[in-house]
């Protein structure tokens, strides 16, 4: 290069570079991958290996759940028989489990051939991949709904983590076929989309990737979504536009990254190479769904009321909490403060304050079902507390029914109605005969 000429940047270490901070950021990761019986059926299947085997050479820990449909579907043609579907799941009779068995079996083999693959000149050239598949699920049989016998169609029960580390610790790859085993020895047949949700939730896996047909998730003009929340996935369910197997791939995502899988990716398994790209680009080539670790504590606003209203309903109907009606709430909603996560109320209290006692009430004490014992309880409650103080009050009061206990453990002492401030008193329903704790809250 003459000293006066500009550096050409060579894209292959521009390229090369850039992926860096992914392949360390990939490395002794585990992933799970849910490979349907198409790509295993398609011509190009063995590049897809590849790209396996590449990944496994970055030392990412991989877990493959593999699915037989088509070659399920092919045995049952050959012997004139066809798998039933009822409400979004097979049926699966004696003729059916016995295809699913070969299929299964014949999937693994055609999988761990091309894993073992090590020709000279090819992208496997000295490539020695351990390839390590078992009983690692155990299943139940889903039974009968609905007056429907589902047969030998199964459902996770368990997942052996510890024999999956094992395998992965000692290197190889893990194939997991979509058959469950029963203690009783019976065998199921599982959907790979669910195997491999249960799978990376109890593995506690970074990564769930379910390789889909087609574009992946698309919006109404076909394009890509590229970052998905699991409130916004629920909304596109909703719409029911996205057809059944993508569909139930989404809702398995949405699930896993409710169960704690932080980051689970749809990726066109048709895009050649869109699973690396997926993996080693600021950009990706797939759908991203993270559940929101934004979680905000705040004052309610009036376009709260809806999801207040959704967290107290149940809470109400089992008498836990008094009835509030819209109306009621509506005027009320400036008392209330909300936690919120991924767009939803998850839990939420609310101060009354009687100035001239120096007194607050707090109610409605709430935390969402699913998000309990998680310290949101004590969170809020410390939250409440310390408005309370702003707010110049002393005491802070609590009537309950079937939550003395709690209060109680965080500082609440049992007192007599006569003690609440006058307009309280007034009102106190002694049918209801709520127990009524105080706090003072620290000056
Ligand atoms: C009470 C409530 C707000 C606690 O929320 P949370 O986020 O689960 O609370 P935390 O994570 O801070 O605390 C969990 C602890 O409280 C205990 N706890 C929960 N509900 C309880 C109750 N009704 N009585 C006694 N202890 C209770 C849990 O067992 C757990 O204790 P542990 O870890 O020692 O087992 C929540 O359970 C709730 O919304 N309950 C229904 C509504 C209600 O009762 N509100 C009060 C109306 S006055």
């Amino acid at each position: 290069m003459k000293p006066d000429q500009e550096p050409v940047p060579d894209p292959f270490l521009s390229w090369f570079r850039a992926s860096s901070p992914y392949i360390h950021a990939h490395r002794g990761r585990t992933v799970v991958i849910a490979i349907g019986g198409e790509a295993v059926a398609d011509p190009g299947f063995a590049e897809l290996v590849h790209d396996l085997a590449l990944l496994h050479a970055l030392g990412v820990r991989l877990v493959l759940a593999l699915g037989a449909r088509p070659q399920i579907e092919e045995r049952l043609r050959r012997r004139g028989a066809k798998m039933r579907y009822l409400n979004d799941l097979r049926v699966t009779d004696d003729t059916a489990l016995a295809c699913v068995k070969e299929a299964a079996g014949a999937v693994r083999v055609e999988v761990e051939a091309l894993l073992s693959m090590g020709v000279a000149n090819s992208p496997m050239a000295g490539a020695r991949i351990r390839v390590v598949s078992g009983n690692f699920v155990t299943a139940r049989p889903i039974g009968v709904r609905d007056g429907v016998d589902y047969g030998h169609t199964g459902q996770v029960r368990r997942i052996d983590t510890e024999a999956l580390h094992q395998a992965l610790d000692s290197g190889a790859i893990a194939l997991i076929p979509p058959l469950g085993y029963s203690p009783t020895g019976e065998v199921f047949n599982l959907s790979a989309p669910d195997v491999a949700g249960a799978a990376a939730q109890a593995l506690h896996a970074d990564k769930l990737i379910a390789l889909v047909e087609g574009a992946g998730v698309t919006d109404g003009d076909g394009r890509l979504i590229t970052n998905l929340q699991p409130r916004q996935a629920d909304r596109l369910l909703a719409d029911a536009g996205l057809g059944e197997e993508l569909g139930h791939y989404l809702r398995n995502a949405v699930a896993a990254c409710r169960g704690g899988v932080k980051r689970v990716h749809l990726v066109s398994r048709q895009i050649d190479g869109a699973l690396l790209r997926e993996l080693f680009t600021r950009d990706g080539a797939g759908t991203l769904l993270t559940a929101e670790p934004f979680e905000e504590t705040r004052t309610a606003r009036i376009d709260d009321v809806g999801g207040v209203l959704e967290l107290l309903a149940p809470l109400e109907d089992k008498g836990v909490l008094v009835r509030r009606s819209r109306e009621v709430l509506e005027t009320e909603i400036e008392r209330f403060t909300v936690v919120e996560r991924d767009g939803m109320v998850i839990a939420c209290a609310a101060l009354y304050c009687y100035a001239e006692e120096q007194m607050a009430e707090l109610a409605c004490v709430a935390v969402h079902s699913d998000y309990r014992n998680r310290g949101h309880g004590d969170n809020l409650l410390a939250h409440m507390e310390r408005t309370a103080q702003q707010q110049g009050m002393q005491r802070l009061f609590v009537l309950t029914t079937q939550t003395a206990q709690w209060f109680a453990e965080r500082g609440f002492e049992l007192t007599l109605v006569d003690s609440l401030p006058m307009e309280k008193r007034q009102l106190y329903n002694y049918k209801r005969g709520s127990k009524v704790f105080v706090k003072p809250v620290a000056p």
